[in-house]
């Protein structure tokens, strides 16, 4: 299959670019799509037969439920029950990197949902990516647009090499803001709402504006957000975890390794990306995994964050994801 592709400004979408690529959406099709966090590989959520399209395309175990996306609150209640949680944080917090797990409407098919009887639906904050749902009159089932298992494309380039050839279309919005994915929590029961997935949106904005902490999932509910049970985000390098003040590890004695950080070690890289913040660090992290993987690097060390609020929690997920660690 042949990928068109096509740039598109971000803050302000050429009409004929989103109609071209609704289109697509609408007949069964897949379309990459820039979104603030991650970028997406679209298909037509309340279409199964596009839906297993996304599946094959990123090679993603087909137990593994994708996002819902919406352009609006009023579309969320044919696909979900809402209660008065989903409510409050809809309309305090959209567009945003929060995604809500609800109890689910038969509308949606079992092949969106990975058989479960929820759904995760989020409002991306994106122009182009709000412009395309509203297009396509439908919500978009999208993972990341990565192949299984990889870091998630954060530019166009990232996903133009996992998935040219293999989907209709690819949108260049160029790179994200976000840089990791958004934050997952499961709202089903009100009196305890789970922290599937910590990403985008803050733990603590959360924890304020409900007025209770968020609870980590048993094993139960772990198996049914099977996204966190695999290892992940990982580049085809190996990747070693450093914390500052403690030994570094033992692979810069090997030739050519590269490290990504907040702080410069002591042991001098061969390729090195310092970022002057987490939020910066977030943003870089997976295009700088890709980035050393396609320079040769014979491993990469990244520096585990000290400041665990904020975007931090997101972004050691995905280190210690991408390490192997969970
Ligand atoms: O930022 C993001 O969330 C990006 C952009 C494209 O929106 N999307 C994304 O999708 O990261 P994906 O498929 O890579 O991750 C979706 C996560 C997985 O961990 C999946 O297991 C979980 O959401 N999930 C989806 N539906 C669920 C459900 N009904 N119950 C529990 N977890 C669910
Ligand atoms: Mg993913």
């Amino acid at each position: 299959m042949t990928t068109i592709t096509a740039k598109i400004n971000k803050w302000n979408p050429e009409p004929e670019i989103i109609s071209k690529a609704a289109e697509i959406l609408r007949n069964g099709g897949l379309v990459a799509f820039p979104t603030e966090t991650v970028y997406g590989l679209g298909a037509d959520a309340l279409n199964a037969e596009a839906v297993k399209k996304v599946y094959e395309a990123k090679g993603r175990p087909s137990d593994n439920p994708l996002i819902l996306h919406v352009a609006n609150i009023e579309q969320v209640n044919e696909l979900v029950f809402i209660n008065d949680t989903a409510e409050k944080l809809m309309k305090t917090f959209w567009p945003a990197p929060l995604t809500l797990v609800m109890k689910a409407k038969n509308i949606i098919p079992l092949r969106t949902r990975g058989g479960l009887d929820t759904a995760a639906i989020r409002m991306p904050d994106n122009p182009t990516a709000l412009a395309l749902i509203e297009a396509t009159g439908r919500p978009i089932a999208a993972p990341s647009a990565n192949l299984s298992g990889r870091p998630s494309p954060t530019d166009f380039e990232s996903v133009f090499n996992d998935m040219n050839n293999k989907i209709e279309m690819i949108i260049d919005g160029g790179s994200v803001e976000v840089g990791i994915e958004s934050t997952v929590i499961d709202i089903t029961n009100p009196e305890k709402i789970l922290m599937l997935r910590p990403g985008g949106m803050p733990r603590e904005i959360l924890e304020a504006a409900l007025q209770k902490k968020l609870e980590v999932p048993d094993d139960q509910s772990k198996k049914k957000s099977p996204g966190t049970r695999y290892k992940h985000y990982a580049p085809d390098i190996p990747v070693f975890i450093w914390k500052r003040g403690e030994k570094f590890p033992e692979v810069y004695k090997k030739n050519n390794f590269a490290f990504m950080g907040l702080h410069e070690p002591d042991i001098k890289a061969d390729g090195i990306i310092l970022f002057n913040d987490v939020k910066n660090y977030a943003r870089g992290l997976f295009a700088g995994f890709r980035k050393f993987e396609k320079e040769k690097f014979s491993c990469v060390v990244v520096e585990w964050p000290e400041d665990n609020s904020g975007i931090g929690e997101g972004l050691r997920d995905r280190i210690s994801r991408a390490g192997g660690k969970s």
